[in-house]
C-alpha cells in the first residue's frame, strides 16, 4: 500500500507577521508534490490560513481536551476548527518535557481533537539517557500505546517518531537510527491495532531535519515524511517536501 509522503512544519514560537508572511510567500511559490502542513504558533493560525495556499494545510501546536470553559490560556479544537484549520500537533517533546504534559493528557487532548475533526500528528520519542539505557522501544511503544488506546479512526492520525536529542541540535538521527525504530513501530501497530493500519498510517520522523539529510532519510522504507522545526522557517523547507519527488 502506498503511503502519501507527508511533512509537517513545526514553526513553534518563532516569527511575526512580516517574517511569516515573507515565508509564506516563498511556500506559495513552492511545488509540492506530498501532503504539507505548516505549524503556525496560534495567534497566528488565523493570518496563517489566511495567507497559505490551499495546498498547504495548517496546524495548531496544541490544544486542549474539551471545547470551551475556564481554562486561561487555552484553545480548542472547535477554535482551531473554525480558523479553518485542520491539523494539531500532540505531545511534541516541548510540551511533554518543558511542558510536563503526561502521556495521559495527550491521550485525552488526542480524543478530544479527532473527535471535533482534526487531524492529529501525534508525537512520541525517547531521551537521549533512554537510548543509551537501551529502552527506546519501551518508552516509544508505551507512548504510541496511550495514543492508540484513543484512536477510533487511523486515517486521521500521522505519528511522528521524534528522538528527543534529535530535536534542535543539530543531531540528526542516522537514517539506518530512524528506519528502525519506525519499523518497530509499524510492527507494534500490526500486532496491537491492525494489520490494515500498520500498513496505512504515516510515521514520519522529526529531529534537524534539513535538506542535506532529508532525502537518504526519505529513502527508508518505513519513513513517510518528516516533521521540521528550524528548517521550515527556511526557503530550504521546499526541498525537504520534496524529498521523495
Ligand atoms: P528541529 O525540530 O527540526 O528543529 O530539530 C523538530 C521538531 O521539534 O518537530
Amino acid at each position: 500500500m502506498s503511503r502519501k509522503f507527508f511533512v509537517g512544519g513545526n514553526w513553534k514560537m518563532n516569527g511575526d507577521k512580516k517574517s511569516l508572511g515573507e515565508l509564506i510567500e516563498t511556500l506559495n511559490g513552492g511545488k509540492v508534490d506530498a501532503n504539507v502542513v505548516c505549524g503556525a504558533p496560534s495567534i497566528y493560525l488565523d493570518f496563517t490560513r489566511s495567507k497559505l495556499d490551499a495546498k498547504f494545510g495548517v496546524a495548531a501546536q496544541n490544544c486542549y481536551k474539551v471545547p470551551k470553559g475556564a481554562f486561561t490560556g487555552e484553545i480548542s479544537p472547535a477554535m482551531i476548527k473554525d480558523c479553518g484549520v485542520n491539523w494539531v500537533i500532540l505531545g511534541h517533546s516541548e510540551r511533554r518535557h518543558v511542558f510536563g504534559e503526561s502521556d495521559e493528557l495527550i491521550g485525552q487532548k488526542t480524543a478530544h481533537a479527532l473527535e471535533n475533526g482534526l487531524g492529529v500528528i501525534a508525537c512520541i520519542g525517547e531521551k537521549l539517557d533512554e537510548r543509551e539505557g537501551g529502552i527506546t522501544e519501551k518508552v516509544v511503544f508505551a507512548q504510541t500505546k496511550v495514543i492508540a488506546d484513543n484512536v477510533k479512526d487511523w486515517s486521521k492520525v500521522v505519528l511522528a517518531y521524534e528522538p528527543v536529542w534529535a530535536i534542535g541540535t543539530g543531531k540528526t538521527a542516522s537514517p539506518q537510527q530512524a528506519q528502525e525504530v519506525h519499523e518497530k513501530l509499524r510492527a507494534w501497530l500490526k500486532t496491537n491495532v491492525s494489520e490494515a493500519v500498520a500498513n496505512s498510517v504515516r510515521i514520519i520522523y522529526g529531529g534537524s531535519v534539513t535538506g542535506a539529510t532529508c532525502k537518504e532519510l526519505a529513502s527508508q522504507k518505513d519513513v513517510d515524511g518528516f516533521l521540521v522545526g528550524g528548517a521550515s522557517l527556511k526557503p530550504e523547507f521546499i526541498e525537504i517536501i520534496n524529498a521523495k519527488a
